[in-house]
């Protein structure tokens, strides 16, 4: 149990994610005795006093209320620095701060930098912790920074500029959260551990792929943001590339940040890039309308806040990717994610190719082909469909699957994805957070189809409705491959 000891500094300290995601995750890990000495400096523009902050920590972590000794004490090392991110003086200042409670609290110099906040300040920032000095204390340091890295591959490249300007690529933590997921990093297990697969893992015996990721929540309160990314940019570029590059990726030579993610770079580099006038033959873009989610009626897209009433914006992506190597030559890997979809789950369903003959004269529901079902979220476990005998006096064929339930097996609840990424970086470990080479290679994917999107400015918009699962051309897109895409919501797979 690595206890580290760090002096972390939370840019965005009032806002949403330090609230909700980065408290709490903190909190469990002070609870499991994992974090060894540590103090935390709030950093943000409005002014509070530090009992103002740490109460505000304090309801995060517990908004019930509850009397706890542990959280008084947690939540006592919690300190707030009003600042202006554009202003050296309030550099200076948090500078004093920082080497104040470096002393009081043991904390080595070790410094982590976590900018939990609009992007546009990404840059601006590095560069002030390096040139107001920030960045010369004797310890560690690490940057930490959420997503959006950039809008498209010429401004991540911008802002990767800036910040390599204060923090070396070994420095820099992308978050992308989805590698915090345990069943996602659970992939790599299920690939790399079982002899029962790994030899099947390849266009022989695989058929396809497909990654779902739906969502039944619109865009909230983010529509300002969301009319500038959509989903492609917002779910595509990083965490449903990621899933493909975990699925795809040859077995590293052994389990470090570097050999990990050089394996996953190749994936990205041997991702077939979608040409021009191919954009629409491999990509399918949707847009909610109005409709009923749980029985409650919703607005359709261009209805809610902050979204132009005539948006082109897309809330739904479907697209058919190529990989380009020995292993994977000829085997579409489909991936799919919207918002307002009729359930939120994540799944990857890997469909294993036919028997060269069917023996058991395949009828209605008979022999299936094998499926491995992984289940991201909200159930996390594995499920595996066969075919078997039907019991009976004939010799026919009937499907029947074996499942794993992460959850089921010892009722241990899995430590949310934040919870696990803060640990990682705190212990110095970047293997579950994103490469500059793998965040530039899917921009330039990605760039080629919004660069034919963007120009289409003509589009049929809504055209699915909320509850449901994305457009009709996307179950086009497998159809003309003649795959279908597997249930995920209620996968009840039985009934296909
Ligand atoms: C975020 C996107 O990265 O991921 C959101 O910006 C999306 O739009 C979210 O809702 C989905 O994450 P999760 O963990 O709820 O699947």
């Amino acid at each position: 149990n690595e206890k580290p000891t760090a002096l972390i500094m939370i840019f965005g300290a009032t806002g949403d994610l330090a609230k909700r995601k980065l408290f709490p995750s903190l909190y469990r890990l002070f609870e499991k005795d994992r974090l060894g000495d540590f103090a935390v400096i709030g950093v943000a523009r409005r002014s509070l006093t530090n009992d103002e902050f740490q109460t505000s920590v304090n309801q995060s972590v517990n908004p019930e209320g509850v009397e706890n000794d542990k959280l008084k004490e947690f939540v006592s090392k919690f300190y707030y620095h009003s600042h202006d991110v554009t202003d050296s003086d309030s550099y200076a200042s948090l500078n004093t701060v920082a080497h104040e409670l470096d002393n009081q609290y043991n904390l080595s110099g070790n410094r982590i930098f976590y900018l939990a906040m609009a992007p546009e300040f990404f840059g601006t920032i590095a560069e002030h912790l390096k040139t107001d000095g920030l960045t010369d204390a004797h310890g560690f340091k690490r940057l930490v920074i959420e997503k959006p890295f950039g809008h498209d591959l010429e401004s991540a490249k911008k802002l990767n500029n800036q910040i390599r300007t204060a923090f070396t690529e070994d420095e820099i933590y992308r978050i992308d959260h989805y590698l915090g997921k345990e069943m996602v990093q659970n992939i790599e297990v299920i690939r790399f551990a079982n002899s029962i697969f790994e030899p099947l893992w390849n266009n022989r015996f695989i058929s396809n792929i497909q990654v779902t990721s739906s969502e039944t929540l619109g865009v909230e309160e983010r529509g300002r943001y969301y009319e500038k990314s959509g989903a492609l940019r917002d779910m595509v570029q990083n965490h449903m590339l990621q899933m493909v590059s975990l699925l795809a990726m040859e077995p590293p030579i052994s389990l470090t940040t570097d050999e990990i993610r050089s394996e996953k770079v190749r994936v990205f580099r041997a991702l077939r890039p979608i040409k021009g006038n191919e954009v629409n033959e491999y990509f399918v873009r949707g847009q909610y309308g109005k409709g009923l989610l749980e029985e409650k009626k919703v607005p359709a897209y261009n209805e809610e806040d902050m979204v132009d009433p005539e948006s082109n914006t897309e809330t739904f992506v479907a697209g058919k990717l190529m990989i380009d190597n020995f292993r994977w030559a000829g085997v579409p890997f489909y991936i799919r994610t919207g918002k307002r979809m009729e359930a939120k789950t994540t799944k990857i369903v890997v469909e294993f190719k036919d028997m060269p003959m069917d023996l058991y004269n395949r009828q209605e529901g008979s022999v299936r082909p094998n499926l491995l079902v992984i289940h991201i979220q909200p159930e996390e476990g594995i499920t595996l469909y066969l075919n078997a005998k039907k019991a009976g006096q004939f010799m026919n064929s009937t499907p029947v699957k074996l499942s794993y339930a992460n959850k089921g097996i010892d009722g241990l609840n899995t430590p949310e994805a934040y919870e696990k990424l803060l640990y990682d970086c705190l212990r110095g470990d970047a293997t579950n957070f994103t490469h500059w080479d793998e965040v530039a290679l899917s921009w330039s994917f990605v760039d080629n189809i919004s660069a034919v999107w963007e120009k289409e400015k003509e589009q049929n918009f809504p055209n699915y409705e909320a509850g449901s699962m994305g457009p009709k051309a996307a179950d086009a897109l497998l159809d003309k491959d003649g795959h279908f895409w597997w249930p995920v919501t209620n996968l009840d797979v039985e009934k296909c």
